[in-house]
């Protein structure tokens, strides 16, 4: 009989539920953002996050329910994502599932957000470690080994920005508003010149660590230089010679990674792998290695929570 997975995810400012069977099929997958309030002031305010999923979970997990026409009886088990993430956001989702598994006689599963992001792939390619695991979001750049679903080891993370939340200084600095990873890709696809700025993290590509700080630096002093000689900058041209330089610092890493381990499969995951210039990126410098690369479908890259419920149906543990 299938057993099934109810999940939450409100770690930050998507209050989601999801249910997921044995076999990683997504029976609903329900993703209720609040961009459009944190909007407002340029980025995701702690509180008003938090009560925002107060007011969304019933009926996000309603929907949830509805689109997977199940009832509450035929769930087996339920989880949420307890870490890491804003300390008010993420506790909605863990005391709604908890209190929820409580009186059912459930039992309820803590999953670490980073582990939803590493098993998101598995919801739509058939992909078995050991694999290595890219995951590029708002809060975090790591890269993962993953010998087995309970053993994720990782290789590297960032010393100082992640690359999402690179994007989203980038576009700041620009006046394009939040979240910015999708304004900086639709900008920087209207360029099609040759004459990219060399922002140049160069050195970085080789320290065993990534690091985005720089770059944004960089970026803000161009426009700064340019503001103070009376020139305009190009939207496009600077959008696309910064997307470059973001995404050839995780594609020299991962290569090197790739020769380093031996495993020739990587996987891209979390909210920057929905960009378009990344994926084309990634898969010709996998190509070239002979090995593979899979990337989670689009509504899985962002937060979610049908994630949550792969890891915890597949049992990923960061060691
Ligand atoms: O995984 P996610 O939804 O939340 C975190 O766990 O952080 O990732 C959100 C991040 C934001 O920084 C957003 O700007 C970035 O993913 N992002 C993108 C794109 N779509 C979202 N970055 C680059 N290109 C995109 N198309
Ligand atoms: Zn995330």
């Amino acid at each position: 009989m299938r057993r099934l997975t109810l999940a939450f995810e409100t770690s930050c400012d998507e209050t989601c539920c999801a249910i997921v069977d044995d076999d990683l099929r997504v029976l609903s997958n329900v993703v209720s953002s609040q961009i459009d309030i944190h909007k407002l002031y340029g980025g995701v305010v702690p509180e008003i996050a938090s009560r925002n999923h107060v007011m969304a979970v019933q009926p996000v997990f309603e929907e949830a329910m509805a689109q997977a026409g199940v009832g509450i009886r035929d769930i087996d088990q339920i989880c949420a994502t307890t870490h890491p993430g804003l300390a008010g956001a993420v506790m909605v989702g863990r005391v709604f599932g908890e209190s929820l598994a409580t009186a059912l006689g459930e039992p309820f599963v803590c999953i670490n957000h980073l582990a939803g992001h590493v098993a998101s792939v598995a919801l739509s390619e058939n992909v078995k470690p050991p694999f290595l695991s890219l995951l590029v979001s708002g809060g975090h750049t790591s890269l993962y080994k993953v010998s087995a679903w309970n053993d994720v080891q990782l290789l590297q993370s960032t010393s100082d920005d992640a690359c999402g939340e690179a994007f989203d200084k980038v576009a700041k600095i620009l006046g394009l508003p939040y979240p910015g990873g999708g304004e900086i890709e639709r900008e920087a696809k209207k360029y099609n010149g040759t004459d990219f700025i060399a922002f140049v993290q160069k050195p970085n590509y080789y320290k065993e660590c990534f690091s985005y700080s720089g770059l944004k630096t960089a970026v803000l002093n161009y426009v700064n230089r340019k503001k103070q000689a009376g020139e305009d900058i190009i939207l496009p041209q600077v959008t696309a010679s910064f997307q470059v330089e973001a995404v050839e610092q995780l594609a020299v890493k991962c290569a090197s990674a790739i020769l380093k381990t031996g495993i020739n499969t990587l996987c891209v995951c979390g909210g920057v792998a929905a960009n378009g210039y990344l994926r084309q990126k990634m898969k010709q410098v996998c190509e070239k290695l002979g090995a593979s690369v899979l990337f989670p479908k689009m509504e899985y890259c962002g937060d979610n929570a049908a994630m949550i419920a792969a890891a915890a149906i597949l049992g990923v543990e960061i060691k």
